[in-house]
């Protein structure tokens, strides 16, 4: 009854705030003002795992790095005078020791690279995909059975995890720069110069499983419950309690880039084990490059012979699709880049041209397609025949959209950056959450005369693991 009557009181109170407080504070505002939340928020900000450490793990546990900086030396852009569509594969090799240098000696520790700063995007834990301890990985799109070799019986799980080079951050800490009430207020341009890669690993057994990843790097990870399909995001948080190994298979990158239509040019390696290189992680082919989403080749052009001016696709990726014995038809949409773990509907630019400030994740490809019968692969919208824009609405996932505006008018631009996107989702998704918790901490604060997100105990309850844990100390 005391506690009834309290809570009554409390409410009153919190109301009484708000109007103090004056100005418009939407509903959610006034709670996280008065019960201050805004403590959770950060240290939420602060949490680089929600899973757990299993007991027997002997190694580092990953530790997100999100101090971002204000400010970014220019000038560490290594590429910026290589002819990127006359020398493609020179610039792909300069990108490739970028992402390695400092990082391969400490196991893509960003925080012990002596070369230069890398950061990790915020946020991206908050989610049933959310990052994993060991490496910070998230769970990605699976690739599909087959896909790697004609013995992949089952989806693969693929993780994945970013990292921002300086000029990159510097977005971030716009946004971010006080964890406990991120701004985020108009369209973000990334600078000339920023720069962000991510390796994709998965969760291949053994060789025969996929013998194209034969002596690939592996890391451990804490992956999910291995099922049937991974087709319900819901069961993705249902986690093991054991330490698996996965293995690289990609790494992407995107480089913001004046020379671009977009602004972006994007590539991606794909690891081969065919190579000889004593050092697995030399053995990346690059892919290909992609530096705008061909608007002009629609479906009709391309049945007439018409093909992508604006990807570069090695040669060398063709020649392991056909060894791999795929099951997919193509790498990309029609010809244009697109990485193994990707989906062939789509293409590296298409998809993140679609990134924006949202609360919940827009349609990221063209809808399904149709493999007629003649073998060709089609958009939905030309089942009954390849007529003039039967595919228009699937072209508009491939126009060329310039850096820092919005997919559609009206939105806010996320600048081609999905992980952005994401992280932003799922903070709104725990404001969400948070919410209906609002009124139950303002009590036990009010009761107990101290906040209860933050204690350790109730993050161990709710499976967090601290941010910095090293099971040797
Ligand atoms: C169908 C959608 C889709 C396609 C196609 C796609 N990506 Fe992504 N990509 C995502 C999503 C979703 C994320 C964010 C979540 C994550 O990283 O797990 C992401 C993240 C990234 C990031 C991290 C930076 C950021 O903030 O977005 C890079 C770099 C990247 N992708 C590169 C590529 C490249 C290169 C290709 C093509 C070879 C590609 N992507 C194809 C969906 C896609």
């Amino acid at each position: 009854m005391r506690y009834l009557r309290l809570f009554y009181l409390v409410r009153r109170r919190s109301v009484a705030a708000v109007l103090v407080s004056g100005g418009v504070v939407g509903g959610h505002e006034a709670f996280t003002r008065s019960y201050g939340a805004e403590d959770s928020a950060k240290a939420e900000f602060e949490t680089s795992s929600k899973f757990p450490i299993p007991q027997d793990y002997r190694g580092l546990a990953w530790q997100i790095r999100n101090d971002y900086p204000a400010t970014a030396s220019k000038g560490d852009a290594p590429w910026a005078d290589i002819d990127f569509k006359k020398h493609p594969e020179r610039f792909c090799d300069v990108i490739k020791r970028y992402c390695m240098e400092g990082n391969k000696e400490v196991d893509f520790n960003v925080q012990n690279n002596k070369k230069r700063n890398w950061y990790h995007a915020a946020w991206l834990h908050y989610a049933e995909n959310g990052r994993e301890p060991l490496h910070g990985l998230t769970f990605e799109r699976p690739v599909s059975t087959g896909e790697l070799s004609a013995n992949q019986k089952r989806p693969l799980q693929a993780w994945t995890c970013g990292y921002y080079n300086e000029l990159a951050a510097t977005v971030f800490s716009r946004i971010w720069k006080d964890g406990s009430s991120p701004q985020w207020d108009d369209h973000v341009k990334f600078p000339n110069g920023a720069m962000v890669f991510k390796l994709l690993m998965v969760d291949a057994k053994d060789d025969e499983e996929a013998p194209i990843l034969k002596g690939a790097p592996m890391w451990d990870a804490v992956i999910v419950k291995e099922r049937e399909n991974y087709d319900d995001p819901d069961t993705w948080s249902d986690r093991n309690d054991y330490v698996s190994k996965v293995r690289l298979l990609q790494v992407d990158y995107a480089i913001a880039d004046q020379r671009s239509p977009i602004g972006w040019i994007w590539g991606s390696f794909m690891y081969d084990g065919r190579r000889k290189e004593k050092d697995p992680w030399e053995r990346l082919t690059p892919f290909g490059l992609q530096w705008g989403n061909d608007p002009q080749l629609d479906q009709e052009a391309y049945e007439a012979g018409a093909r992508v001016k604006e990807s570069w696709v090695n040669p060398a990726a063709d020649e392991l699709l056909r060894y791999l014995h795929s099951s997919r038809p193509m790498w990309g949409w029609n010809g244009r880049l697109n990485g193994p773990a990707d989906n062939f509907i789509s293409a590296c630019a298409s998809c993140h041209s679609t990134a924006v400030k949202t609360t919940s994740l827009p349609l990221l490809t063209q809808d399904s397609v149709i493999h007629t019968k003649r073998g060709a692969y089609v958009p939905a919208g030309c089942k009954n025949g390849v007529t003039p824009g039967c595919d228009a609405a699937a072209m508009e996932f491939f126009r060329n959209i310039p850096a820092g505006k919005p997919y559609k008018e009206g939105q806010i631009s996320a600048d081609y950056s999905l992980q952005l996107m994401m992280g932003w989702i799922n903070y709104q998704h725990w404001l969400k959450d948070n919410e209906k918790e609002g009124w139950v901490e303002y009590v036990m604060r009010r009761v107990t005369g101290r906040p209860r997100y933050v204690s350790t105990r109730r993050l161990a309850r709710m499976g967090a693991s601290p941010t910095h844990v090293n099971s040797d100390e």
